[in-house]
């Protein structure tokens, strides 16, 4: 990418932002999202357990030297499993002007570096302005999948987070606070739609608040909300409510972080039908494809 030699993580950010308007990333043709190379990999260390941390992940982390990680989010006991030896530095608490230069000296001086991200780095992680600004001086990056949190939680629910009949859709949204303004608060309108299975991230400590605005805004307060603390962590919890009961029940319990609040009829499973797939396509046969023979050649699986 563009190199203004400078080494300002601003600066790279405006640059990039800009270079993606222009035209498509000649990186993204060179590299497939399974693909290890050359350079500090961005990785999802997943929801918590060890075990729901990729091979690839896995490999690349017991293959490291410094291990940079989003602090508690990420499970100590992974750590301690995978790279023992590694020399380890929390994220918390430290700025782009700090972080960058660690992991810039790091990987220059020959060492095997890798950044762990707590789920997946696409949802609400900050990956993306760490990469550019380590390509901007010269550092390869890339990114190494995760399992988000929702996705921990509907195995901890038993469920899906789209079930047919029930939820068509599926939101990864948050609540309004310091980084979001009221009006693009949207969980409301996401409720309101019906068929949305609605996973609120990063509202642990508002979740009264976050009820009360659906209530101000007339939506039904027996709507069922499940709330998912520490999803796959051996002091996992699950808390049982409806938007007119849930914030109590959280604030008893005393979460405050760690949890994810799912709001809609599929974290219980109410009100399914079974799917068509299994139903009265499956005896129509598999196309050439070998996909279920539906109109557009996709299906459920
Ligand atoms: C900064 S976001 C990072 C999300 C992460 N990138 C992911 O894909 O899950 C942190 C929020 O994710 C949710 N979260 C992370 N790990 C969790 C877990 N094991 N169980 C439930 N929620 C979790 C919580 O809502 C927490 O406030």
């Amino acid at each position: 990418m563009t190199d203004t030699g400078a080494a300002d993580p601003q600066t790279a950010i405006d640059a990039e932002t800009a270079a993606g308007a222009r035209e498509r990333d000649p990186r993204i043709e060179a590299r497939n999202a399974g693909d290890v190379g050359e350079g500090i990999p961005f990785i999802g260390a997943g929801p918590g357990d060890p075990g729901l941390l990729t091979v690839t992940g896995r490999e690349l982390v017991e293959d490291a030297d410094l291990v940079v990680h989003a602090g508690s989010l990420v499970n100590s006991d992974l750590l301690e499993e995978y790279c023992a030896d590694a020399e380890t530095v929390s994220s918390i608490g430290k700025d782009l002007e700090e972080l960058v230069p660690l992991m810039r000296d790091a990987y220059e001086a020959g060492r095997d570096v890798v950044r762990l991200h707590s789920g997946d780095p696409a949802i609400y992680g900050a990956a993306v302005e760490q990469m550019d600004a380590l390509e901007h001086e010269g550092v390869p990056t890339y990114i190494v999948p995760g399992v988000t949190s929702s996705f921990a939680a509907a195995a901890t629910l038993r469920t899906q987070l789209t079930l047919n009949g029930v939820a068509n859709h599926v939101a990864f949204t948050r609540p309004q606070g310091k980084t979001l303004v009221p009006e693009d608060d949207h969980i409301a309108e996401f409720v309101e739609m019906g068929d949305v299975t609605t996973c609120v991230y990063l509202g642990t400590h508002a979740v009264a608040e976050t009820m009360d605005r659906l209530l101000d805004a007339g939506r039904d307060p027996d709507t069922p909300v499940t709330v998912v603390y520490h999803a796959s962590w051996p002091d996992e919890d699950v808390i049982e409510g409806t938007i007119g009961t849930i914030g109590e029940r959280v604030e008893a319990a005393g979460y405050r972080a760690s949890a994810l609040v799912v709001i809609g009829d599929a974290a219980r499973k109410e009100g399914y039908e079974r799917s068509y797939l299994y139903g009265d396509w499956a005896n129509r046969g598999a196309g050439e494809s070998g996909e279920n023979d539906t109109a557009n050649g996709e299906a459920d699986d």
